[in-house]
């Protein structure tokens, strides 16, 4: 074969036409609204009833919000690229997807790799959190696990802990009620999205006042890089609304309802995070608040310990959410892949009764709760990220060729990204300068998830690829 021949066949492209996206089978029955209930479903979690205080602690001191709001702007950003995509190409897959189309086979390998690393960790990581509020309420039983067993070897303030039982058993938990078919039904989320924002109100209306405006002098002990490195670890809790992205197929007025969806989680999200980080850094001292669960600490400390047990309720149940919907993301990505020939066959094998890909799915729990056993908190929520900002990069970059692209001029689309191409570039050089944020312990783990990737790719993908037998037929 001759050797552009071979390098044009790391590029082969997935195809699409209109047809495509009318004869997919799945039920079109989302709206905007159902679409927002279920991106604040997926985004929030860890990344509130945890995170702000790792942040304010570590980088941004009281000024905390200041990171989240930075991360909340990064975000829009690459949302705005992302409802582009999922307006013009609305098939699942996601970022995955619009890669294989737009750039071709290898680096929508690179970017699917990328992802699987963000619904892998991003379920570690929240069943971590889950872990930490869930002992919490055994603790106001009087009930504690033996000391090796509750949290990561190496978590801070745990020095005896081994292995975080709680973590891992929630992961396989949720990964028997997916192979179960267990899906979270639109009602479910909703009922489920009420009660975590409401128990989140219930923090800021308590604790209000209660906050000593002395916590918040000096305001960035750090200074404006402590900002800019918390605002790369607050990325994390905005993670999720490519989530929403996945639903394509299922809406009703994708291109009308899917960038009303994801902004509009993303602005709930923003709003509940900035306030609720504002008090808890006003009530507790910020060099206090390393701890796995800042928000119920807070309570105890002003002697509200009914009010700490209903937020740690709320935040276990709401959290639980986040681990079904990344879960069931996670497994459906690899689904995706699988079924493109770049991962083998039995990750798209489907029980003929439950329609559930079973081995994916045993695949991904038992994995995600591994890591959720053995990696401490603080080192998972930055590997979430840096796959996540790393697939955002290239969405945005993604849109300008979108754009420029014949194959994709004439495909009708309701969305697209205002003052292009600044917002598209600007997202992502948001992305990549975030990226450099992160801890060097996050890029070497990052490089060695890459180095597997392209091993796999070159001694499987690339041979089985769907998309080349095609299209050499
Ligand atoms: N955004 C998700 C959370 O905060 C990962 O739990």
């Amino acid at each position: 074969m001759p050797k552009n021949k071979k390098l044009a066949d790391l590029f082969v492209r997935k195809e699409v036409n209109t047809d495509m996206f009318k004869k997919t089978g799945l039920e079109k029955s989302l709206t905007a609204f159902s679409l927002t209930t279920m991106g604040v479903g997926a985004i929030v979690g860890a990344g509130i009833f945890i995170t702000p205080g790792i942040i304010a602690a570590m980088y941004s001191g009281p000024g905390v919000w200041l990171s989240y709001l930075l991360a909340a702007v990064v975000c829009s950003l690459a949302a705005l690229c992302y409802s582009e995509f999922s307006s013009t190409i609305p098939l699942a897959g996601s970022a995955y997807t619009y890669i294989y189309t737009v750039f071709g086979e290898l680096l929508a390998w690179i970017l699917g790799w990328s992802l699987i690393s963000e619904y892998l960790f991003a379920v570690s990581s929240v069943a971590v959190s889950w872990s930490a509020y869930f002992q919490n309420i055994l603790a106001g039983f009087h009930l504690h696990l033996p000391e090796i067993f509750r949290a990561a070897y190496g978590t801070s303030g745990s020095p005896h802990a081994i292995f975080d039982l709680p973590a891992f058993a929630i992961t396989m938990i949720i990964a028997y009620l997916l192979v179960q078919g267990v899906r979270e039904s639109a009602k479910v989320n909703a009922v489920m999205v009420i009660l975590k924002i409401s128990v989140i109100l219930l923090f800021i209306l308590v604790a209000a006042f209660y906050v000593r405006p002395t916590n918040y002098n000096p305001i960035l002990p750090f200074g404006f890089k402590g900002v800019i490195r918390g605002a790369a670890v607050a990325f994390y809790a905005y993670i999720g609304f490519d989530a929403v992205s996945t639903a394509s197929e299922e809406v009703k007025n994708p291109k009308r309802d899917m960038p009303i969806g994801i902004v509009s989680s993303l602005i709930v999200a923003s709003v509940l995070y900035i306030s609720l980080s504002v008090v808890l850094v006003g009530v507790v001292h910020y060099t206090k608040l390393n701890v796995a669960d800042p928000v119920a600490l807070a309570l105890h400390l002003i002697k509200q310990n009914w009010v700490a047990g209903i937020v740690s309720l709320g935040a276990v149940v709401g959290m639980t959410t986040v681990l079904i919907v990344m879960s069931y993301g996670g497994t459906r990505l690899i689904f995706a892949i699988s079924r493109d020939g770049l991962l083998p066959k039995v990750l798209h094998k489907l029980n003929p009764k439950t329609h559930v890909p079973v081995i994916n799915t045993w695949v991904f729990g038992l994995i995600a709760s591994i890591f959720a056993g053995i990696i401490p908190l603080s080192k998972i929520a930055e590997l979430v990220n840096i796959g996540t900002l790393f697939a955002f990069a290239m969405v945005s970059l993604g849109v300008v060729f979108l754009r420029k692209d014949r194959k994709f001029r004439n495909l009708p689309k309701s969305f697209e990204v205002p003052l292009y191409p600044v917002i598209p570039i600007l997202s992502f050089l948001a992305c990549g300068y975030l990226m450099l944020q992160l801890a060097a312990f996050t890029w070497e783990m990052f490089g060695i998830w890459l180095v597997i990737g392209l091993i796999l790719y070159f001694s499987y993908g690339f041979s089985h690829s769907v998309a080349r037998r095609e299209e050499k037929l």
